[in-house]
């Protein structure tokens, strides 16, 4: 099974990877994380992304591409996988399925309020360590700001400050309608309210997959 989760930033297409990878087994693949990994990393590719990250700017579509189609040539998606973060733009899309035989199953778009985006990103808190997303008041770690796991201090992500979060969400308005209509063309959208609690979400997923994968 090949799934895409779409939707603005803190639409909690992480959040919703996380929890579907460990219920399906399905690989998680996040573009962000394998961007921020080789940031920290300090590799080429890092460098070159850095700027554009933290600005929030998309980076370049050939780099991302590139990147992506590496992490999907691995190993380990005998039994699909789950794009959290790619393609976020029309010719992402096409690439995708130039790369995949067949393409994607089932892109769900996780729609989801401006109100509700700004509340989630201001508020989340990220474990250095295990990459896990809290937030300060909808998922709070156990004991004071630290990772329940790892038990390390978590910290706000660069691009979650304000000014960042207006030039995402500027991004993704200019850039989303091109990516839904090119799914809603192949029949491949299912839209789902990213606004409701997590499990919620999760379970409509949960409850959708057996059909899609008959068809
Ligand atoms: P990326 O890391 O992909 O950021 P994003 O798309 O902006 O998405 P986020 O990670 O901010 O949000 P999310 O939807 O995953 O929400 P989450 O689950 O964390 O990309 C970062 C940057 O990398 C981009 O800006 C760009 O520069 C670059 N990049 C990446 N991919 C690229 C590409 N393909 N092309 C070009 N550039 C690319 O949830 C958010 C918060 O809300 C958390 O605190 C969570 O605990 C909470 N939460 C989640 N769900 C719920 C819920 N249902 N109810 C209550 N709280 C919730």
């Amino acid at each position: 099974m090949k799934i895409i989760l779409f939707g603005p930033p803190g639409a909690g297409k992480g959040t919703q990877a996380k929890l579907l990878s460990e219920k399906t087994g399905l690989a998680h693949i996040s573009t962000g994380d394998i961007l921020r990994q080789e940031v920290k990393n300090n590799t080429p590719l890092g460098q070159e992304a850095k700027g554009y990250m933290e600005s929030g700017k998309l980076v370049p579509d050939a780099l991302v591409t590139e990147m992506t189609k590496k992490r999907l040539s691995a190993g380990d998606l005998k039994n699909g996988f789950i794009l959290d973060g790619f393609p976020r733009t029309e010719a992402q899309a096409k690439a995708l399925d130039a790369i995949l035989d067949g393409g994607i199953d089932t892109a769900f778009y996780l729609e989801t309020s401006e109100k509700v985006v700004v509340q989630r990103l201001s508020g989340r808190r990220v474990c250095p360590t295990c990459g896990v997303n809290y937030h300060l008041t909808n998922m709070p770690p156990k004991k004071d700001m630290m990772c329940d796991k790892c038990s390390v201090a978590l910290f706000q992500r660069p691009d979650d400050k304000e000014e960042t979060v207006k030039n995402r969400l500027s991004v993704y308005l200019k850039e989303s309608s091109s990516v839904l209509n090119y799914y809603k063309k192949q029949g491949k959208l299912e839209n789902i309210s990213g606004d409701q609690d997590a499990l919620v979400v999760l379970k409509i997923v949960l409850k959708k997959l057996p059909a899609l994968l008959k068809k």
